[in-house]
């Protein structure tokens, strides 16, 4: 099994560190643009198998495809992130053409890859990466929904003072601050949360949640990466385990939830062959509306990267 991460910045280097500290694949590449970068990080990692006791071979490459020939997977977290003011959206114009040469670049070695989408703005790079791979939808899809309810149950283990290994729950949407947490979908230990906390708690939990990656680029003045490296591996580990996790991924829609053509948070079975059930959830009309006030935010997006090639 082989996974190649791109990218070595904070996000791809944490990703592919979890993924060889957890053995889901014997081969981990990292590649990046930057001369030697991908190289130096692969090396310090590969220093920790010793001390870690794992035996996935992990190297880097600067630039080399032919180094990534014939991953299962390939996570891609090429690209500028936010910096203070930013918003996610505004890095479309340098990351789609990142992501564009990247994805050609994945493609012509690893043809029947799965690819796992990171970069921002998250649900209009999927969309970029699955116009130039030309794969199945189910084989392109991206990460936040796992981040965002990560932060979502983060939030609620804190302020119930319960272990975050009991919360379950799932989140709508595209990855900004229109996502939609779906509080009559959240358990603690099989508890429906709205027992356990008042409306203006949860309220202002689910407020924080949208706003959670902004948060932590206010704190650091770059985004976040443990836990977003940490949530692509585990869509990788779902895949490479053929887990058939239930996750919410950001995936293409064809009918589903009344939404066509459009790259969005939903709730997915994810296993060997990628995404291979989209899970359509009984909303409630307050439910509906919020996802499709999120699925207008995204669509906006969309159109700018359809522009920019039309002008290009
Ligand atoms: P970073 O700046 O630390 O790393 C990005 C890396 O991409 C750099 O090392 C850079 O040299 C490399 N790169 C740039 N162009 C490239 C190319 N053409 N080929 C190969 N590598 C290239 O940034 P960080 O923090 O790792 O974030 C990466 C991306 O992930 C950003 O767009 C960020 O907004 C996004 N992100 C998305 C999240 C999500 O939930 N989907 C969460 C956190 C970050
Ligand atoms: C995050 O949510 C910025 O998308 C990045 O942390």
């Amino acid at each position: 099994m082989k996974v190649s991460v791109i990218g070595a910045g904070n996000v791809g280097a944490t990703c592919a560190d979890v993924i060889a500290h957890k053995e889901l694949a014997n081969e981990v590449v990292l590649l990046d643009i930057k001369e030697n970068f991908a190289e130096g990080k692969a090396l310090d990692m590969w220093q920790t198998a010793p001390i870690n006791m794992y035996d996935s071979r992990i190297t880097g490459s600067t630039n080399d495809y032919s180094k990534t020939a014939g991953s299962e997977v390939v996570v891609i977290t090429s690209g500028l992130p936010r910096k203070p003011g930013m918003t996610r959206d505004d890095l479309i114009a340098t990351n789609a053409g990142i992501v564009k040469t990247v994805t050609d670049n994945v493609i012509k070695h690893s043809p029947n890859a799965i690819i796992i989408v990171v970069s921002n703005p998250l649900d209009v790079m999927t969309y970029c990466a699955y116009l130039n791979a030309k794969l199945p939808s189910n084989k392109v899809f991206g990460m936040a929904g796992i981040l965002d309810t990560a932060r979502y149950k983060a939030f609620l283990a804190t302020e119930l003072n319960v272990s975050p290994k009991d919360i379950q729950a799932v989140l709508m949407g595209g990855h900004g601050d229109t996502m939609v947490p779906l509080p009559r979908y959240t358990t603690v230990g099989g508890i429906p949360v709205t027992e356990l906390i008042s409306k203006e708690k949860l309220d202002a939990i689910i407020d924080r949640t949208k706003k959670g990656g902004g948060e932590i680029v206010n704190l650091l003045g770059t985004s976040a990466w443990y836990a977003p490296g940490a949530a692509a591996a585990q869509m990788v580990e779902a895949i490479v385990r053929d887990q058939k996790r239930v996750f919410p991924v950001c995936a293409w829609l064809n009918g589903e939830y009344g939404m066509k053509d459009i790259y969005m948070g939903v709730p997915v079975i994810l296993g060997k062959n990628g995404i291979e059930k989209i899970i359509e959830l009984k909303l409630n009309e307050e439910e509906m509306n919020l996802c499709k006030e999120s699925a207008k935010a995204v669509k906006e997006v969309m159109a700018v990267l359809d522009n920019m090639k039309a002008t290009a």
